[in-house]
């Protein structure tokens, strides 16, 4: 899948380089994070986002930062969770809801 998210560049930049790696897969493709890092940290420095939204389909990278506002949500391991909450552990799969439904059900990338 490719898409303008994977296009274009990280929001996040580390200032320092990774020291203890963990790796983790992100939409099947390996990657690198820092370990103690969370989800979205380990997402916003491939990544410009962490999903859509699905009201007007803008990129969406978190907004409280502290668990409140859903707007993380992204799938660890098949299961749905807040990414500013959720610890990186090795060998995560996560993956990007960056589809938006369309009215005649299919989906948008
Ligand atoms: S950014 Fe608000 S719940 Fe994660």
């Amino acid at each position: 899948m490719t898409s303008d998210s994977q296009a274009a560049p990280a929001r996040f930049h580390r200032l320092a380089e990774i020291r203890n790696p963990i790796a983790f897969t992100l939409d099947g493709v390996p990657q690198e994070a820092e370990a103690g890092d969370t989800l979205l940290c380990a997402v916003l420095t491939v990544r410009p986002a962490l999903r859509r939204n699905l009201a007007d389909g803008e990129l969406r990278a978190g907004f409280c930062q502290i668990g409140a506002c859903q707007d993380c949500l992204v799938r660890c391991n098949d299961v749905p969770v807040r990414a500013c909450l959720t610890p990186l552990n090795p060998g995560d799969r996560i993956e990007l809801v960056l589809d938006v439904p369309t009215q005649d059900g299919g989906g948008e990338t």
